[in-house]
Order: structure tokens, then C-alpha cells, then sequence
């Protein structure tokens, strides 16, 4: 038999909630990321391994394109197939795999506790939650049979009437309630996208570094991720047309860069613009927390510049509202409504509607309009307590980072410290970040934590944490 060594090849778990294809991808992948299988190294062909293993053809066939799309191998002809030559460039990729049933619920990115530096919450001692059990109340009270029914799959009409008009006012955006589908976070509305207008062995630019979730699902749906440089500008959109001028589509998260915080400045954007108008590529916003700015108003989104209906408009609820509240929204250009139509119809079965009634009364009522500006002036205030108590306890060891705005600071590391064992050592302590260099495409990038300040209340809480982070140093 070839190059692989027989762990690759012992029998597979039935009774994993796990698919056998991400079984045998998890496999080559940890092989791969643990040495086992060197660059260059030859694996079994995919006709062998369904011998061996007694599986569908296709099930490996999943496993290996999934392999191939995110880099690690490489379908030689008659030479058969071998792990990538140039693999050590994409190292960090190759973070170990968590273990999929660590007894704590799958969340599939982030766990669900609530820990100092938490990445991706939103302040939760500050939500209204009175408020919000009053309109809940009268919700439910006010349910008919004619809300019993199967809710639309496109979105509650007066919640979609809603958006758009927040949209507009907020965002600059100019919609329709019709461009506007309600979906059950931001990777439903990627996946829509997919299904609507990409296809498998499309080439999508993605930031470097960048939100992991993007470059996972793409590599799901068999979409090859081309990993694209972001400096103090935001995506090099030059690097990007030279690495793939012919690319499908282009993430973006052009108000503050996920994980740098940076800007996209107004030449990136209409070069961004053009790039896509001339080659019919998509551009794809995230615009997950495009409201919290505080060194001057919110940047108008991307999406508002739109003139040729090339940006998808991606938005969630999780940071506005709280993550699991689960509705986000997806804006499409006019063009595509019916298209986005006939998607929805086969892969959405809509969202709870209750829950869509709720927010559209929050949204009515002006608490959501109320709520934002709060938050934005508490952010601003804990992004400052938090930084200051970090540097009053850490300055030797670590420098924050200062961005213009974003729900995190960024900790960069001095030395040759690695981020991922602290932040591993972190989160045995019980405290809680995420590492830069986890968030790399591409290439090695620098040691920094990644540390949530929306629910950090005082200097001194901060200074009492950063003791505890000092000790793990
Ligand atoms: C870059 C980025 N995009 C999108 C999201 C929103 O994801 P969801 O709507 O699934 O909560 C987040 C949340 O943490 C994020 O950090």
C-alpha cells in the first residue's frame, strides 16, 4: 500500500455524530498537523481507501476534495495523491484539531460559557432584559392561530420592513424589504450565498488573518479559500487580484477587519468595487459589528456604494442583541431577489417567528435604536478601563493594541511568547482568549491575544485578571 500510516486506516466510529467524510478528513488532517504524514508524503487513492475502509466511493471522494480545497493535498494523475509539498508555509493551519465531543455543548466555533475576555459577546449585564420580558409577554399574548402556522422562509414581512428601513438610516444602505432575508446567523447567510451563486472549485479571497468559520465552511462546500494580506488599509486588494485575479467572490469585513479592528479605507473599497464590477465577482460584506466605532461615527457600510449590485450584505443579531437570540440578516442586490427566492425555498424552513415578532416590536418600539447608542458609549468606556487596568499590570509583557473601534483588544506579545500555549493555559485557568496566529490562512502572523472587553466593568477587575494572566507568563 502507499505512503499512509495505519492510523488513517482503523475502522471508523458509527455511532459518531461525526459524518464518516469529516471522520476521514479529521484523520488525515490531524496526521498531517502532528507530523505523521510528511509534505510530499503519498496517501491512498481514493479507490484503495474505500476498499479498505468499506465505505461509498463518494464519502471519501467528500473527504479528500474537502483535504484538497483547504491545501493539505494534492492529486498528482498517475503519480497518485500526496499531502502538499509546500505545506510547512501553512503550519498554521494545522492547529490541532479539537477534540469533537469535549463534554461541553458543541457550539461548532466558540464554547458557551461565559468567561473573562469571552470573544463574540456582547455586554450582557447591560442588556434590557425587562424590556425585553414585557414585549416578550405581550408577544406571546397576542399570538393567533394565523401565527401558528409555517412561518415564511424568507422572514417575518414586518421584521424584513424593519431592517431595511434600520439599514438605511444606520448603515447608509438603501433596500428594499424584499432584498432583505432573515437567516439563523452569519453562516446561513454564507452558506445561501454558496448554494445561490458559487459553486464547488470556485476561488474566494478571504482576509489573512481572518474569521476561521468563513474559511471552514468554504471549505465544506469544496470552494478553494485564497488567503489575501490585510495591513493598517484593510485587505491589499492589489494582493488579491494578483493572487487570483479570476476569484468568484471576496469576504470582507470592511468596518472594523476581523481580527485587526482595521478600517477598509475608501480607495481599498472602490478599488474592491471595481475589481468585482469588471470580473462579475462577488463581493461578500460581514458587517458583524459595524456599529461599534468609537473614535467618530459609524462608518457607512461597503454595501452603500454599491452602484452594479455586486455586494451581498451580511448582519447579525448576535452582537446587537446576544448570540443566541440566532437571527441575523442577509441583504442581496435587486437582481438576485428571485434567485435568493428559489434557494431559501429548498434550504431555509424559516425562523421562530415569535422570536422574529419580539425583535420587530424591540426595533419599532425605538429600544433597539436606545440600546445600540448605550452600548456604543459603555464599549467605549470598558474598552478604555480595560486596556488601561491590561498595561497597569502587563506592560512588560504584552502592548494593547488601539483601534478605532471592535469588541476586542488586541494583546500583541513581546518576545518569542506564543500566544497559543498562553491562551491554552488561559482557558485552563478559566479564563478566556483566542490566538492570533489560530486566525492565519496563511503564513506564520504575529503572537497576540485576542481579548473581549464588553463585559469587563472596572479597571480593577481588569488589573485583577491581567495578575492572573501575568502568572501564566
Ligand atoms: C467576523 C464575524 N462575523 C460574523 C459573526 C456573527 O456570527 P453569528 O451571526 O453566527 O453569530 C461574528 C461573531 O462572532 C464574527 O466575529
Amino acid at each position: 500500500m502507499t505512503g499512509a500510516k495505519p492510523d488513517t486506516l482503523l475502522p471508523l466510529d458509527p455511532a459518531a455524530a461525526t459524518p464518516f467524510y469529516r471522520q476521514i478528513y479529521d484523520r488525515f488532517r490531524g496526521a498531517i498537523a502532528s507530523g505523521v504524514l510528511k509534505p510530499g508524503d503519498r496517501i491512498p487513492s481514493a479507490r484503495a481507501l474505500t476498499k479498505e475502509l468499506g465505505l461509498a466511493r463518494g464519502t471519501i471522494e467528500a473527504a479528500y476534495s474537502l483535504l484538497a480545497a483547504e491545501g493539505y493535498i494534492q492529486a498528482r494523475g498517475q503519480a497518485g495523491t500526496i499531502v502538499t509539498p509546500d505545506l510547512k508555509a501553512r503550519t498554521p493551519v494545522l492547529s490541532p484539531i479539537p477534540p469533537s465531543d469535549g463534554g461541553m455543548a458543541s457550539t461548532s466555533f466558540r464554547p458557551n460559557s461565559i468567561l473573562p475576555f469571552q470573544m463574540g459577546l456582547p455586554a450582557l449585564d447591560a442588556f434590557p432584559r425587562k424590556i425585553w420580558a414585557r414585549l416578550g409577554a405581550r408577544c406571546v399574548r397576542a399570538m393567533q392561530p394565523s401565527d401558528m402556522v409555517h412561518p415564511s422562509v424568507y422572514g417575518l414581512p414586518a421584521l424584513r420592513a424593519q431592517i431595511a428601513a434600520y439599514l438605511q438610516v444606520s448603515r447608509g444602505i438603501n433596500c428594499s424589504p424584499s432584498q432583505v432575508f432573515v437567516t439563523s446567523g452569519y453562516r446561513h447567510s454564507i452558506a445561501l450565498i454558496a448554494h445561490a451563486l458559487l459553486k464547488a472549485g470556485d476561488r474566494v479571497w478571504l482576509e489573512n488573518p481572518g474569521y476561521p468559520p468563513t474559511r471552514d465552511l468554504f471549505g465544506h462546500m469544496h470552494i478553494a479559500s485564497v488567503a489575501v494580506p490585510v495591513d493598517r488599509d484593510g485587505m491589499v486588494i492589489s494582493d488579491g487580484i494578483k493572487l487570483a485575479p479570476r476569484a468568484r467572490a471576496a469576504v470582507v469585513t470592511p468596518a472594523h477587519q476581523s481580527p485587526l479592528c482595521v478600517s477598509l479605507s475608501l480607495p481599498r473599497r472602490l478599488a474592491l468595487l471595481d475589481w468585482a464590477g469588471r470580473n462579475n465577482a462577488w463581493i461578500i460584506e460581514d458587517d458583524y459589528d459595524g456599529e461599534y466605532r468609537y473614535v467618530s461615527r459609524p462608518l457607512p457600510a461597503l454595501k452603500s456604494l454599491d452602484r452594479d449590485g455586486r455586494v451581498l450584505y451580511a448582519g447579525t443579531f448576535s452582537k446587537l442583541l446576544f448570540p443566541s437570540i440566532r437571527l441575523a440578516y442577509l441583504v442581496v442586490p435587486e437582481a438576485q431577489i428571485e434567485r435568493f427566492e428559489e434557494i431559501a425555498d429548498v434550504f431555509v424552513g424559516g425562523s421562530p417567528e415569535l422570536t422574529q415578532a419580539l425583535v420587530t416590536a424591540f426595533i419599532t418600539e425605538g429600544h433597539f435604536a436606545r440600546h445600540i447608542q448605550r452600548m456604543r458609549r459603555l464599549y467605549s468606556e470598558r474598552r478604555d478601563l480595560a486596556a488601561a487596568g491590561l498595561e497597569n499590570v502587563l506592560a512588560k509583557h504584552m502592548r494593547v493594541d488601539s483601534q478605532p473601534g471592535g469588541m476586542h483588544l488586541i494583546l500583541r506579545l513581546q518576545g518569542k511568547q506564543s500566544d497559543r500555549e498562553l491562551s491554552a493555559r488561559m482557558r485552563k485557568e478559566g479564563l478566556y482568549a483566542e490566538a492570533l496566529t489560530d486566525w492565519m490562512l496563511e503564513g506564520e502572523g504575529a503572537s497576540a491575544l485576542l481579548l473581549n472587553f464588553t463585559n469587563i466593568n472596572s479597571e480593577s477587575t481588569a488589573e485583577n485578571l491581567a495578575t492572573r494572566i501575568s502568572r501564566l507568563i
